[in-house]
């Protein structure tokens, strides 16, 4: 955080990712009878809607510190949606170029929201295996080998992932509670979330 004559501003839209609060769920387990606190975190409110900022920002800022991503370079990735829209708006905030590959069965406004940010979308065929060469991971590959000094983020093997929430979302949560939960549940995507906070844990 900067300061200017008082007011205070982040250097980037990138850097809103993360501190989401911690918020009580007061109705529902009472609808439902639990006895447990239950908290949750409305990942939602990242800038680009969802906790994939979190990776995608660590991966990114870690491949341009490492040398991986070179200043004007390209991000190649293949993404059901929410892992897109977070590198499309982390290269438009710092000027990378973005080329996203993306099965058929997702819809005109995840693909849309990709193109608004200035990426280039390559739409695959969502019926046919992984190891298939038209299949949006194996095409993102392509595309990856043919673009010259890309940086491919390879959310489901690169270990990153996993490491981005070992440092940021484990430590965040165990600030905000003490340590002091007993069960965490989260969604599982690629695994990382749930891998690197649960591994901090
Ligand atoms: C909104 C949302 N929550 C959770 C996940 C799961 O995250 P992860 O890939 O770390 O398992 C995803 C991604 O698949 C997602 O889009």
């Amino acid at each position: 955080m900067n300061e200017i004559k008082n007011k205070y501003y982040l250097d980037n839209i990138i850097e809103a990712t993360g501190n989401i609060p911690l918020v009580k769920l007061n109705r529902m387990p009472k609808k439902y009878g639990v006895k447990a606190s239950i908290f949750v975190k409305p990942e939602f409110l990242n800038p680009s809607g969802s906790v994939k900022d979190r990776m995608a920002s660590y991966i990114l800022k870690k491949a341009i510190q490492k040398g991986e991503l070179k200043p004007g370079g390209t991000i190649v990735e293949g993404t059901s949606g929410n892992t897109g829209a977070a590198v499309a708006m982390f290269a438009a905030a710092f000027g990378f170029k973005a080329i996203f590959t993306i099965p058929d069965k997702m819809s005109d406004e995840k693909i849309n929201a990709l193109k608004a940010f200035g990426a280039e979308v390559h739409v695959c065929p969502t019926a046919v295996p992984a190891e298939s060469p038209d299949s949006y991971y194996e095409t993102a590959k392509r595309l990856h080998r043919e673009t010259p000094g890309s940086y491919y983020i390879g959310q489901y093997f690169n270990l990153d992932n996993i490491e981005a929430h070992y440092n940021l979302t484990g430590p965040e949560i165990w600030k905000e509670t003490g340590g002091d939960f007993d069960v965490f549940i989260g969604g599982i995507g690629t695994g990382g979330a749930v891998s690197g906070a649960g591994r901090y844990f």
